[in-house]
């Protein structure tokens, strides 16, 4: 038998995600000038797999390689990393051009194999690195948001059984982030020790969308319950080190909607789905306990309060045949990605979480995989709308961050997804600020939309 969503549980925390709106047509009535409070944070986000380039030493270069041996049609990766946008040598240039922009705080991320690319060995000179853009940040006056884990493991991880091999891999993130915090924490100003823990145990081992391409459910469990304590162990670390430093996590946030919104079995689905997708790791950071089916609400040492702020990263929304999510209807705009464009869910999203955890708000990652800027331009435009009117909600969202600084890598689908608010012509490594980055700036400048 199911058990009773968290929503329908007396006494629960409840999440009530209907929206009214929805198309985009809809939202575009909606235009005028609107304001954010003053000292709302604007930035960009970005990871270092997807920008940096000479990164062979991970899972992920590894599974990109081995994919190239298949034959076209079984292969899943559209193409190896590679040099990426060449970010670690020129970080100088992107960080100039986000100075030009604007940007108030970047969001980048630390690459594990680079700092500790042998068991026990920890490459000085790679932290240094990572010093010298952090302050390369700070000298053109941005602020820094670091996140210690975005999707690769170390390749001697995982020869060792990576994620799954539970002992093993906690001891060698508890050594690789008390290293790196060590060395680079006093240049932090927010952190994000972990991107996304849902994604890597859903699509690598429940969905099987991303490497290792698993379908086992109890590797899921044992592998979410690993992030559950990667969180809870680097919260503490870092904690020990900068006790005043605020501390988040980046959470994609899934938006569920029924299919049918009359069917009583796709509005139910649709609860389950928005509820143990998206509230497990949050009743945990409040209860300590992880519930189920991750856990049946056992207690985790350290997990309790393990949070100062929330890092939200939405996208899209998926609609719920019962429990089966099922494909964008005919009519439903949907983005390169194949994403389908729903602005009124990162509003769902902020005003469930304003309601059920009491921390401030940060979007940590929102934007849209197109080459046409104008259309660039209206996702930005209609999903920061809904971002203020969750805030004149209530709901407390301290700042919004684009993803992304640069068009980068984007995983299995490759350089083809154009992310960024800077182009790159890969050929060159050319980069050029395109509409959607100037209009961009525009809204940094005047902290809110014309
Ligand atoms: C998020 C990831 C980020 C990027 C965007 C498009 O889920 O955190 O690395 O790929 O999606």
């Amino acid at each position: 038998m199911l058990p009773t969503p968290l929503h329908l549980r007396k006494g629960s925390i409840s999440a009530d995600w209907r929206v009214e709106g929805g198309s985009e047509k809809k939202e575009e009535k909606k235009m005028g000038a609107i304001s954010f409070p003053e000292g709302f944070l604007w930035g960009t986000a970005a990871s270092a797999y997807q920008t940096e380039g000479g990164n062979y030493n991970n899972d992920w270069f590894r599974m990109e390689m081995a994919d190239q041996q298949r034959p076209l049609p079984k292969r899943r990766m559209k193409e190896p990393c590679g040099d990426a946008c060449d970010h670690w040598n020129r970080y100088p240039e992107d960080y100039d051009l986000a100075q030009e922009l604007g940007v108030q705080v970047h969001r980048l991320s630390i690459e594990w194999s680079r700092v500790v690319p042998k068991e026990g060995r920890v490459d000085e000179s790679a932290l240094e690195h990572y010093r010298q853009m952090l302050q390369a940040l700070k000298e053109r006056g941005i602020k820094t948001m670091l996140c210690l884990h975005h999707f690769t493991i170390p390749l001697w991880m995982l020869a060792k059984g990576g994620f799954e091999n539970r002992t093993i891999f906690m001891r060698a993130f508890r050594e690789y982030i008390e290293v790196t915090v060590r060395s680079l924490g006093d240049l932090v100003d927010y952190w994000l020790p972990i991107n996304e823990p849902n994604v890597v145990p859903l699509g690598g081992y429940l969905t099987g969308f991303f490497p290792p391409y698993k379908i086992n459910p109890l590797a899921f469990i044992r592998v979410y319950r690993t992030f559950f304590e990667m969180h809870a162990q680097s919260y503490r670390t870092i904690k020990r080190h900068f006790p005043a430093a605020p501390v988040g996590v980046a959470f994609a946030f899934m938006h569920f909607q029924p299919h049918d919104p009359a069917k009583t079995g796709d509005r139910w689905g649709a609860a389950f789905a928005n509820t143990t997708a998206n509230l497990r790791f949050f009743e945990g950071i409040k209860t300590g306990c992880i519930g189920f089916p991750l856990g049946l609400w056992d207690a985790l040492p350290g997990l309790q309060g393990a949070m100062d702020f929330v890092g939200l990263n939405y996208y899209s929304t998926t609609y719920m045949k019962g429990l089966i999510p099922v494909d964008s209807k005919a009519g439903d705009v949907v983005t390169d990605m194949g994403w389908i464009v729903y602005p009124p869910g990162i509003y769902a999203c902020l005003t469930y979480l304003g309601k059920t955890v009491d921390l401030p708000i940060i979007v940590t990652e929102n934007g849209v995989a197109t080459s046409d800027e104008a259309f660039r331009i209206r996702y930005l435009d209609a999903h920061i709308r809904q971002v203020h009117r969750a805030l004149v909600d209530g709901v407390p969202v301290k700042g919004y961050m684009c993803w992304s600084l640069t068009d980068n890598f984007e995983w299995d689908k490759g350089f083809g997804m154009r992310f960024g608010l800077i182009r790159i012509d890969y050929a060159t490594q050319e980069r050029t600020i395109k509409a959607g980055g100037r209009w961009f700036s525009e809204v940094m400048h005047k902290n809110g939309l014309a």
